[in-house]
């Protein structure tokens, strides 16, 4: 398909994928870039490249602002490199003013297309590569789940793998439903055909991805629990170690928390959006639990696994947040003492309930308590790092260490970095690691089941 391309450009082309947003974002980067080397393309390291695919998001406005900028920049490229390609995608791509805004006033741009078709793409490709026009599809809906798509990982050791897609709780401020549409599971004989698939290529950690995974299976001609599925992906030989992200908390299980504490290849991680402390915001958030609920779902998980470690989404200054809603907040983020959060103001999004109603807060009284928040969160983060010092933990091997030559950086199932003495050949293995110290938010260790350098 690339060939008249590569004609006109007197070489194979280049392209690069570049992603804004969450996890889901990655994982589809990674089947648009599988198609692009199907189709020819050679892999390009930046911007620089002949096609740039930009995977855009649009859970906050700063999301939408940072594609314009950047567009700026690509047009600039496009002025010295005619022959460059620009394709835009992804969630932002599914709101019709954008896109407008997208074919009136950014002329460049050579392809548009959505969440829904993105199994469209090496078609749409071939079209603007055969027809020299522009290319602009989206769908409102999703319309069928196409499971063979090539994709090209971004490291040979781990992977994402979707377990369902879109989202049916419609919380108040996000455009998440309205963008990735409902929710629908995959069928669970398929999610392990793919993660045999993964494990015989190498694979040995496994990302289960879903908006909300843990109301997994809902729909299915034979519906299964997530904590079911979980079991089974585990059970795949190979893989050694599983992670999953989002759980929300009204559907999160006893079930799902003693599969994972009966399985030590689960990582003893916990992502658990609380989204704010104060019960009148959740019900206003449309989450449907509140305060209460949260508190003793986190009291019956760690009960069942005392060493797991949790991180938060936050949203300051909802619609009607006032200081002592906000206290709610600080008094959660203190009693559950997270590892780490993730803090956001809150952003309108259009079409959104949250976005029509009264009482939106003033900026700076948002301002002024995402600040206290911020730093609560990292002074709690802080206190809470280091509290494996002395422990011996496996660690996934990520890279050399770039500070210190013959060390190695390692990720621990709590997701939180180790670094310590190693070589090349560790990199993409498991490697049981004695903590020894605590630098800020990471360790140093030493591999366990080897001489200690410093003690020959
Ligand atoms: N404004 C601010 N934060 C938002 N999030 C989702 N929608 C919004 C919004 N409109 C946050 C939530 C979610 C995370 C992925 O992004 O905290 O968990
Ligand atoms: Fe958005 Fe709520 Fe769905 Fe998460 S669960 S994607 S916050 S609507």
């Amino acid at each position: 398909m690339t060939e008249d391309y590569a004609a006109r450009l007197g070489r194979q082309p280049s392209a690069f994928v570049q992603t804004f947003g969450c996890q889901m974002n990655a994982r589809d980067s990674e089947k648009l870039l599988g198609v692009l080397l199907e189709a020819g393309f050679e892999e390009g390291r930046d911007e620089k490249a002949d096609l740039v695919v930009i995977n855009t998001c649009t859970v906050r406005e700063n999301a939408n602002e940072r594609l314009y900028g950047h567009l700026g920049h690509l047009n600039s490229m496009k002025r010295e490199h005619p022959a460059k390609l620009i394709a835009l995608c992804g969630c932002m791509m599914q709101e019709a003013d954008e896109v407008e805004r997208i074919r009136r006033t950014y002329p460049f741009v050579d392809m548009v297309f959505g969440t829904h078709n993105l199994y469209r793409f090496p078609a749409l490709l071939a079209e603007r590569l055969e027809q020299g026009k522009r290319v602009f599809e989206v769908w409102d809906a999703p319309r069928e789940m196409v499971e063979d798509l090539p994709k090209k990982r971004e490291v040979p050791w781990k992977s994402g793998v979707n377990i369902s897609f879109g989202c049916d709780n419609f919380c108040t401020y996000c455009i998440v439903p309205y963008v990735r549409g409902r929710e629908r599971s995959r069928r669970p004989a398929d999610i392990l055909e793919e993660v045999e698939r993964l494990a015989a290529d190498g694979v040995i950690e496994i990302m289960l991805l879903g908006q909300n995974v843990n109301s997994y299976g809902k729909g299915l001609e034979h519906p299964i629990s997530f904590a079911r599925l979980l079991e089974q992906i585990c059970a795949v030989p190979g893989i050694q170690r599983v992670r999953f992200m989002t759980s929300h908390p009204k559907d999160l299980s006893d079930e799902l928390i003693a599969v994972i504490r009966d399985n030590e290849k689960i990582c003893r991680h916990l992502h658990l959006p609380l989204q704010s402390g104060s019960s009148r915001i959740l019900k206003a958030m449309n989450r449907r639990y509140d305060k209460e609920a949260y508190l003793s779902l986190v009291e019956r998980i760690r009960a069942q696994v005392p060493d797991i470690s949790l991180t938060t989404d936050i949203i300051v200054g909802f619609p009607g947040e006032t200081e002592e809603d906000f206290r709610e907040t600080l008094d959660v983020v203190r009693r559950i003492r997270f590892d780490s959060a993730f803090t956001f103001i809150y952003s309108p999004r259009t079409g959104t309930p949250a976005a029509a109603m009264p009482d939106q807060v003033d900026p700076a009284v948002v301002k002024e308590r995402f600040a206290r928040l911020l730093d609560l969160v990292q002074k709690i983060g802080a206190e809470q790092s280091g509290r494996d010092v002395g422990k011996t933990m496996p660690a996934l091997v990520e890279a050399l260490d770039p500070q210190v030559p013959g060390r190695v950086t390692g990720r621990l199932g709590n997701n939180v970095m180790v670094h310590f003495p190693g070589e090349e050949g560790l990199i993409g293995t498991i490697v049981d690691v004695k903590l020894e110290e605590v630098h800020g938010f990471y360790y140093i260790g030493v591999a366990a089941n080897r001489p200690h350098p410093s003690r020959p």
